[in-house]
């Protein structure tokens, strides 16, 4: 009884715990067909429209290789390309492609952008990374997690670094799915407040500890879950040098880790750079299941686009 067809994927906010399980259950679904070999073409003769206004390797490749597999095709949009990048509005330009595609993905940098892109389309769309959120990078997160842990309750995840975009996405998924989240930042650099609230109002059902603390090694005790970020993330280049020095206390390194299970795993949404938010130790270390995390990227967001777009 889950339907999402012609819903927006803008936030994991706005999904019921049942439709985020049912996600993930497809998402199993579609990587067994994908890995054995089958053809599997349900999305013949859709199109996925794909805006980026800031850079993407994962995000772009599997969303449009995602879109073949499933028999569609994704069109790649740089913003500089498109009538936006000159001035026409979003809102024209929802309107515009919500005639001759099936869906859009986007990703930008104010969140409200998406929303109004959302207000103004008639068909699904998909974010692919906001300055607050990153729903897609969480499901796929979920999904490793399940693989790797086979269970959610009573699996501590503790993210260490920006309270962004990433650190929100996840905060919310964990609230949904009945696993502790703990994030360690530096005092200004906190999720935001809304993210927070709401994962409470969530977590009072799911059971989940939704924590914020500033001391990584006291964070990091009895760690299943490791995960880490960028310090500077996309937009937010002038502030790097600065940033450097704030967040070298959060650094993932071989002796923090000493303060985890020993069976934890690291998580990173990647790209990484080795040596600051990261050392390569872990990162590169038998801990690590930053590329199966990637590779699921791929399964999540077919299982995004068939159920938004699917019959
Ligand atoms: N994790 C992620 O979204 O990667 P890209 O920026 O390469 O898309
Ligand atoms: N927080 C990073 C994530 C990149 C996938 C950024 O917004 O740049």
């Amino acid at each position: 009884n889950v339907h999402l067809k012609g819903k927006d994927f803008l936030s994991l906010k706005d999904f019921s715990a049942e439709e985020i399980h049912y996600l993930l259950e497809l998402a199993s679904e579609l990587k067994k067909k994908q890995l054995s070999g089958e053809i599997y073409t349900p999305l013949y003769g859709k199109t996925l429209a794909m805006i980026f206004e800031k850079p993407s390797t994962r995000t772009r490749v599997s969303f449009e290789a995602g879109m073949t597999q499933l028999g569609g095709h994704a069109l790649f949009l740089s913003s500089d390309d498109l009538q936006l990048g000159r001035g026409e509005t979003i809102a024209d330009t929802a309107k515009v492609l919500s005639q001759y595609v099936d869906a859009v993905m986007i990703r930008t940098f104010a969140h409200s952008k998406i929303e109004e892109l959302a207000e103004h389309a008639t068909i699904p769309v998909i974010n692919g990374l906001t300055d607050d959120d990153h729903p897609c990078q969480a499901l796929a997160d979920l999904l490793t997690i399940y693989e790797m842990k086979k269970k959610f309750k009573g699996i501590k995840l503790v993210y260490v670094g920006d309270g962004n975009n990433v650190a929100h996405a996840l905060m919310i998924a964990a609230a949904q799915v009945g696993m502790d989240y703990t994030i360690a930042c530096p005092e200004n650099y906190a999720p935001k407040q809304g993210y927070v609230e709401e994962a409470l109002r969530i977590a009072k059902n799911t059971g989940a500890n939704i924590v914020v603390h500033h001391n990584p090694y006291e964070a990091v005790k009895d760690a299943d879950v490791i995960y880490t970020d960028v310090w500077t993330s996309m937009g937010q280049e002038k502030e790097s040098v600065e940033r450097l020095s704030i967040f070298q206390p959060f650094q993932v390194n071989a002796e923090l880790m000493q303060y985890a299970k020993s069976d934890y795993i690291f998580l990173h949404c990647l790209p990484a750079h080795r040596g600051e938010e990261v050392t390569s130790d872990v990162i590169d270390g038998e801990h690590s299941v930053v590329f199966q995390q990637a590779e699921n990227r791929l399964h999540v967001q077919k299982a995004i686009l068939l159920s938004l777009l699917g019959s």
